[in-house]
C-alpha cells in the first residue's frame, strides 16, 4: 500500500516507531514496586493467641491476619479441616467453636483467644469414629471426601441447633420446637457444598443419627 503524500511516515515506520516508544517508556518509568507484606523491613503485626483445640491447649504467636483455618492447618497441622473456596462459600472449612459451627476461613485466629475449638480430628479418628462419621460411612455420604470433614462438623452442630430449639428459614411454626425433617436438614446443611453431589446420602446419615427417617 502506498503512503499518501500528506502522511510523511510509512505505516511500517509508524508501527516500528510506536513499539520503540512503548519500549522506551517501559524502561524509563517502571511501575511502582509493590512491596509484599513482610518485605518492607517492618515485620507484620503479630499477636499471641491461646485456645483449646480438640481438648488440647495451644498458644501461638501469629500474624494478626491469619485466619483460624490457616492457624489450624498451617500452624497446628490439623489438615482434616479443608480449604475449599477460602471465601465463606463452600463450608469445607467448617469447625465447631464453643458449640457453634463456623466457617474458619472467615474468621481471624486472634478473635478466638480463650475459645474451645473442635475440628474433625476432635470428633473421632480411624478406629474410634464419632457416630456421625460412622453414619456417613454407612450411608455412603461422600465420594471424594473433600467436603466431608466440614459436612460432618456441620451435621453434628445442626442436630444440636435443632435440639436447642433454634429455628431455620424453613421452620414453619416458630412457636413449636423445630423437628428433624429432610427439609430442615437440607436447609440447615445448605452452606456445605458437595461437588460430588452426595446430598441425599448425607441427609440419610444425619437423619439416622437423629433417629428419624428422612
Ligand atoms: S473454605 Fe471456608 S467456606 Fe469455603
Ligand atoms: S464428597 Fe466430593 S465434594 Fe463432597
Amino acid at each position: 500500500m502506498s503512503t499518501p503524500e500528506y502522511f510523511p511516515i510509512s505505516r511500517r515506520g509508524l508501527i516500528a516507531g510506536g513499539a520503540a516508544s512503548v519500549a522506551a517508556a517501559t524502561v524509563a518509568s517502571p511501575p511502582a514496586a509493590q512491596a509484599a507484606p513482610g518485605q518492607t523491613g517492618t515485620p507484620p503485626p503479630s499477636a499471641r493467641v491461646a485456645f483449646e483445640v480438640n481438648g488440647k491447649p495451644h498458644e501461638l504467636e501469629l500474624d494478626t491476619r491469619t485466619t483460624l483455618l490457616d492457624a489450624l492447618r498451617e500452624h497446628l497441622r490439623l489438615t482434616g479441616t479443608k480449604k475449599g473456596c477460602d471465601h465463606g462459600q463452600c463450608g469445607a472449612c467448617t469447625v465447631i467453636v464453643d458449640g457453634r459451627r463456623i466457617n474458619s476461613c472467615l474468621t481471624l485466629a486472634v478473635q478466638h483467644d480463650g475459645d474451645t475449638i473442635t475440628t474433625i480430628e476432635g470428633l473421632g479418628l480411624p478406629g474410634s469414629l464419632h457416630p456421625m462419621q460412622a453414619a456417613f460411612v454407612e450411608h455412603d455420604g461422600y465420594q471424594c471426601g473433600y467436603c466431608t470433614p466440614g459436612q460432618i462438623c456441620s451435621a453434628v452442630a445442626v442436630l444440636d441447633e435443632i435440639k436447642a430449639g433454634i429455628p431455620s428459614h424453613v421452620t414453619a411454626d416458630l412457636t413449636d420446637a423445630p423437628k428433624v425433617t429432610a427439609r430442615e436438614l437440607r436447609e440447615r446443611m445448605s452452606g456445605n457444598i458437595c461437588r460430588c453431589g452426595a446430598y441425599s446420602n448425607i441427609v440419610d446419615a444425619i437423619a439416622d443419627i437423629a433417629g428419624v427417617k428422612a
